[in-house]
């Protein structure tokens, strides 16, 4: 697949870090279809995350994810959603590859700077859930 998704997390928000970020990002050689600054209710936080639902920080994680704004993006490149995954890190940033995302700017595992998209299927969620096609170029 070509496409993936990511929200910049509400911690590297507040700690202005989109622009780090978001330049990671496109040297990483992602190109930038879709982006907004926006904040998720704590419903459609809870929405968005519901295949974690039945995992013990669950109601952590939709009050995180709610509580300051993000930055969502649909981004675009060969093998998208693998070479992303790549490019941010693993989830816990002790265990963070130098010169990832997460490495860079995560605080923990939860405040851990960034999404990405897991599978082909889930991105195209993931990116329809915010944008709608008048906001893809
Ligand atoms: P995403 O790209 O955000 O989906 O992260 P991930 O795919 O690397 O991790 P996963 O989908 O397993 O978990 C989703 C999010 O839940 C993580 O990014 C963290 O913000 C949070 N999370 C995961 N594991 C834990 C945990 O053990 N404790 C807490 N508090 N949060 C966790
Ligand atoms: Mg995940």
């Amino acid at each position: 697949g070509n496409i993936t998704f990511t929200m910049i997390k509400p911690d590297a928000v507040a700690e202005n870090h989109i622009g780090g970020i978001t330049q990671m990002i496109e040297e990483g050689g992602f190109r930038i279809v879709a982006m907004k600054k926006t904040k998720l209710s704590e419903e459609r936080a809870g929405k968005f995350y519901e295949v974690h639902k039945e995992r013990p920080f669950y109601g952590d994680l939709v009050k995180y994810m709610s509580s300051g704004p993000i930055v969502a993006m649909i981004l675009e490149k060969d093998n998208a959603v693998e070479d992303f995954r790549k490019l941010i890190g693993a989830t816990n940033p002790a265990q963070a590859e130098e010169g990832t995302i997460r490495k860079k700017y995560a605080k923990s595992i939860e405040a851990n700077a960034i999404h990405g998209s897991d599978s082909d299927e889930n991105a195209k969620i993931e990116g329809d859930f915010f944008f709608s096609a008048d906001e893809r170029f």
